[in-house]
């Protein structure tokens, strides 16, 4: 069954930024137009646009508007790399975001002239933006074939073209199954606090016609317990050497529910968030977000005032509870420390 695939979230016009307020959704599309790195390092900060590879695209872009700025300089590639450090401090899990900004970097950093170095700059996001859709697309049909011919896919948090350039890991991964004629049912954790699945994987699917049930959080265990759920598929913002994924908050209970449940829990990302020098998990540094999230939800207070509140954003799944790990290279198997080292060559 062909599926519709129309949301982009990241473009470039007329020498600015448009970043679709994520955090808006689903209730107004609203585009916010950026022409300033510091204004896109604090659109990542505040969630504006979210999800690892969504965000390496989009610091690319406030790399290139950096150079942009600072060809006027003498010292511009020092300058540079200043606006780079401020890019990478936006959010600490996602490795896409160092990742995409030390390789704009790098690249202007082999450049002599300044408005040259701002031109590659530019064209470097605009490939970059290109080059994940096609790795999603790519990931999509390595990881269909995992996927079973009917069956509930739960998933968590939100992994679409929202969370990318377009199309998706984890949902990308689900897409392909279904235009490859599967009859998948998704079934969307709501993913509390921030409400990625309630909010963004709930207005994606039914934008794009897949079919698909929200469910709480909590609801995960009861729904593998009934027989409803054939496989688990996630995406991932940081994935250690050794296989070691980390990923929005719940993940890690996803997978030690699907292994109680003996249901195959798979990861899909790019090769980019595998941090290949950081050894294990253990390394990997778990953003904290700020106490209102927990204490309220959709604007209203739901605890007593005052409480103390832990708001970890991501956690840490061992390798040993992941069945896969689905990559645009192909799909790296347990041990994943010579099988992710092997597809990047
Ligand atoms: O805090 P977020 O919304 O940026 O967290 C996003 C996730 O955890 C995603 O699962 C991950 O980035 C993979 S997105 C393709």
């Amino acid at each position: 069954m062909p599926i519709v695939d129309n949301i982009r979230a990241i473009r470039w016009e007329d020498h600015q930024l448009y970043l679709l307020d994520q955090r808006l959704l689903p209730q107004q599309e609203i585009w916010l137009q950026l022409g300033d790195y510091r204004e896109v390092a604090v659109a990542i900060t505040q969630m504006v646009v979210r999800g690892a590879p969504a965000i390496g695209v989009t610091a690319a872009y406030a790399m290139a508007l950096a150079a942009q700025e600072m060809r006027q300089f003498s010292d511009w590639q020092q300058r540079l790399a200043g606006a780079a450090a401020e890019i990478k401090a936006a959010r600490p899990t996602a490795v896409n975001l160092a990742w995409a900004t030390d390789r704009q970097l790098t690249l202007a950093q082999g450049e002599r002239a300044a408005d040259r170095a701002a031109a590659l700059l530019l064209q470097a996001a605009h490939d970059l933006l290109e080059q994940d859709i096609a790795d999603n697309q790519q990931m999509g049909r390595h990881g269909a074939a995992l996927l079973p011919e009917q069956g509930g896919i739960l998933t968590h948090c939100n992994t679409g073209s929202l969370a990318t350039g377009g199309y998706g890991t984890a949902l990308g991964v689900i897409r392909a199954g279904i235009s490859a004629g599967k009859q998948l049912q998704v079934y969307a954790d709501e993913t509390r606090p921030w409400l990625q699945g309630a909010r963004l994987t709930a207005w994606e699917l039914q934008k794009d016609g897949i079919p698909f049930h929200l469910n709480a959080d909590s609801a995960a265990a009861y729904l593998m317990q009934q027989g409803l759920i054939q496989a688990v598929i996630v995406g991932a913002d940081r994935i250690a050497a050794n296989g070691d994924a980390a990923n929005k908050i719940g993940t890690y209970s996803l997978a030690v529910l699907a292994q109680y449940h003996q249901i195959p829990f798979y990861v899909a990302a790019p090769l980019s968030t595998v941090d290949f020098a950081m050894p294990a998990g253990e390394g990997i540094i778990i953003e904290e977000r700020p106490d209102s999230e927990v204490r309220q939800c959709a604007g209203h207070d739901v605890a007593p005032a005052g409480v103390k509140v832990r708001n970890p954003a991501f956690d840490v799944t061992p390798a040993a509870l992941i069945t896969a790990i689905i990559t645009e290279k192909g799909v790296a198997r347990p041990d994943y420390l010579h099988s992710l080292a092997n597809l990047r060559g």
